[in-house]
């Protein structure tokens, strides 16, 4: 076994010689996985494991060509992700981000009626665009705050109580937009500027999928000339560089790549990655294989 234990994410020459003549790769999301690194691996490759329920990092069909399984990490990290998505709602809707940077910058003037005023959820309609485990545990939660559902899906799967709509409805309708489906070719820049100009200019955007999803500039632009009231981000385009007309916005609320990161849920991640390698390793199919 070969256990890298560097801060940031090992450089691809490294990786290249480390995975040399291994059967199986216990990958991160900040791995690229190509046709490259499995030539290097060499033909014992048995499997490639990541550590994340998205696997936009890893080439599927190039593992597949070569008889390599790849499996993620679902389920493990649902309530996480939907409980992360329910916080950064509520920290945009009413403010936090803004009111923190305003209280350590000694700026706080005392209470007033009219002082940060945010949107109250109650009765307001929350759009998912895409219905995977974490969209439906994030519907779960909504009659909690007393709001509407409206979603997107590629395959209209019933949820009691939700309405299925087309995006540009959702979008045109929805108080909060919240995206959580995979980063494909399809669902690149889903968000850009013509599907924000749609929005509602009170509405809020929430990004926990992936960063590429949105078009960050074309959501900088939005932001800053008040298209939408506001934005949550977790993820970004090309992490961990921000687009730089995003980090002097007080509208946005943005944070690192933090859905999923509870001790509990990274353990269950790691251990089912690892799962699903031993289990390929000797020769038993995989736990989670990806679709
Ligand atoms: C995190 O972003 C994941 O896909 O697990």
């Amino acid at each position: 076994m070969d256990l890298y234990t560097g801060s940031v994410a090992i450089s691809r020459e490294e990786l290249h010689q480390r995975i040399a003549g291994k059967q199986a790769l216990v990958c991160l999301l900040t791995d690229t996985i190509d046709a490259a690194v499995l030539d290097a691996a060499g033909p014992q490759l048995k499997i490639v494991a990541n550590v994340a329920v998205g696997y936009n990092n890893i080439d599927v069909p190039a593992c597949r060509a070569r008889g390599v399984a790849v499996t993620n990490t679902p389920d493990v990290l649902t309530n996480a992700c939907a409980d992360f998505t329910w916080a950064l709602i509520l920290a945009v809707t009413r403010r936090l981000g803004e009111g923190e940077r305003v209280v350590r910058a000694g700026k706080w003037g005392g209470w007033a009626l009219d002082y940060m005023l945010g949107m109250e959820l109650r009765g307001k309609q929350l759009g998912l665009v895409g219905l995977g485990r974490i969209g439906r545990a994030v519907a779960d939660k909504a009659p909690a705050f007393g709001m509407t559902v409206a979603y997107t899906a590629r395959t209209p799967a019933g949820l009691p109580g939700a309405t299925h709509m087309p995006l540009d409805r959702l979008l045109a309708t929805s108080d909060i937009v919240s995206l959580h489906c995979p980063m494909t070719p399809d669902t690149k820049h889903l968000i850009d500027q013509k599907a924000l100009t749609k929005m509602k200019r009170s509405a809020y955007l929430i990004n926990t999928s992936r960063g590429p999803v949105v078009d960050e500039g074309a959501l900088a632009w939005a932001l800053k000339e008040r298209l939408i009231a506001g934005a949550a981000l977790d993820v970004y385009e090309k992490e961990p560089e921000i687009h730089a007309g995003l980090m002097t916005l007080e509208n946005v609320l943005l944070i690192p790549h933090l859905a999923s990161a509870t001790t509990e849920t990274r353990t269950g991640m790691a251990d089912l990655a690892v799962s699903n390698a031993i289990a390929v390793v000797t020769g038993q199919p995989p736990l989670t294989p990806v679709p």
